[in-house]
């Protein structure tokens, strides 16, 4: 448990919470580290049979904290080990997940959605993932696993333009499954989760498997796009948008 995670079960549902409204639950390595503790931790809990990931009214996620890949930029680092493990454990996950997205989703907090099994979002939910305007690449295994959701050119639109998705564009590329009002979002993927929840669970986790293929292929996409992420911070390109972001004027 991390102040800015909170994980809570009711009965076989966990739900993981990103909890720093001030930020727009912009995440940092402590967050990151406390979803992926949570994610691993579902796997071998036997009562635990499905994992919802949750944001907050106004926005699931910001993305990265652009504090810290400033700071990973100038310290000559990559992506934090942090990053790493959250994202393997999402890719590693055994357990179904589903996530309720209300307003901003940003970055990570689009390319994790790619991950779950199925997805609720409020009518006022917002897709972006800016990594290139940021002189960064895709990560989260995006660049593999949107093309192969949406093909080829809405992937693009999405993940190189950089053009946003709002709730009806997300669904009609197969991104979320319904679009309800913001006020449901969380009531409703509840009620998946507890659905998914009562389905015999081996079956489940059989049927799972086969449809996502093996982790391995996904786990590898992530780390070379971690290996590019790291060139990519080092960049001035890279610099230059933290610096504009960091310091913009408002
Ligand atoms: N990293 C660090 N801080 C962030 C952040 C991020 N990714 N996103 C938002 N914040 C902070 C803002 O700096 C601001 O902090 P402050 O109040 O101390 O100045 C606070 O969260 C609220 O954000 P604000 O920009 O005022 O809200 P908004 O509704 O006008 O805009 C966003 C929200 C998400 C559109 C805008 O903050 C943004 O573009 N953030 C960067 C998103 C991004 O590029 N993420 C990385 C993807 S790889």
């Amino acid at each position: 448990m991390n102040s800015h995670i909170t994980v809570v079960d009711d009965g076989p549902v966990r739900t993981v919470r990103m909890n720093r409204p001030d930020k727009k639950n912009a995440l940092t390595a402590a967050m990151y580290e406390a979803m992926a503790s949570a994610l691993e931790n579902a796997n071998g809990h036997p009562d635990i049979r499905c994992v919802v990931i949750a944001g907050g009214a106004s926005a699931f996620s910001a993305g990265n904290d652009l504090a810290e890949f400033a700071q990973a930029a100038t310290a000559g680092e990559g992506v934090g080990a942090s990053v790493i493990r959250f994202l393997h454990a999402l890719a590693r996950s055994e357990r179904p997940l589903v996530a309720a997205v209300q307003g901003l989703a940003v970055g990570v907090g689009t390319t994790l959605l790619l991950h779950c099994d199925h997805v609720v979002a409020g009518t006022d939910a917002r897709f972006s993932t800016p990594f290139v305007g940021l002189g960064l690449v895709p990560e989260a295994a995006s660049s593999l696993l949107a093309p192969r959701l949406m093909g080829h050119r809405r992937a693009f639109e999405l993940l190189v333009m950089g053009r946003p998705l709002d709730a009806v564009a997300a669904q009609a590329c197969g991104l979320i499954n319904a679009v309800v009002p913001p006020g449901d979002v969380e009531a409703e993927a509840m009620k998946a989760a507890h659905h998914i929840a009562t389905l015999p669970a081996e079956a489940v986790a059989a049927s799972r498997r086969l449809m996502r293929g093996p982790p391995d292929e996904t786990v590898v996409r992530i780390d070379e796009e971690v290996r590019l992420f790291k060139e990519r911070l080092q960049s001035a390109e890279a610099q230059a948008a933290f610096d504009a972001f960091l310091n913009r004027r408002r």
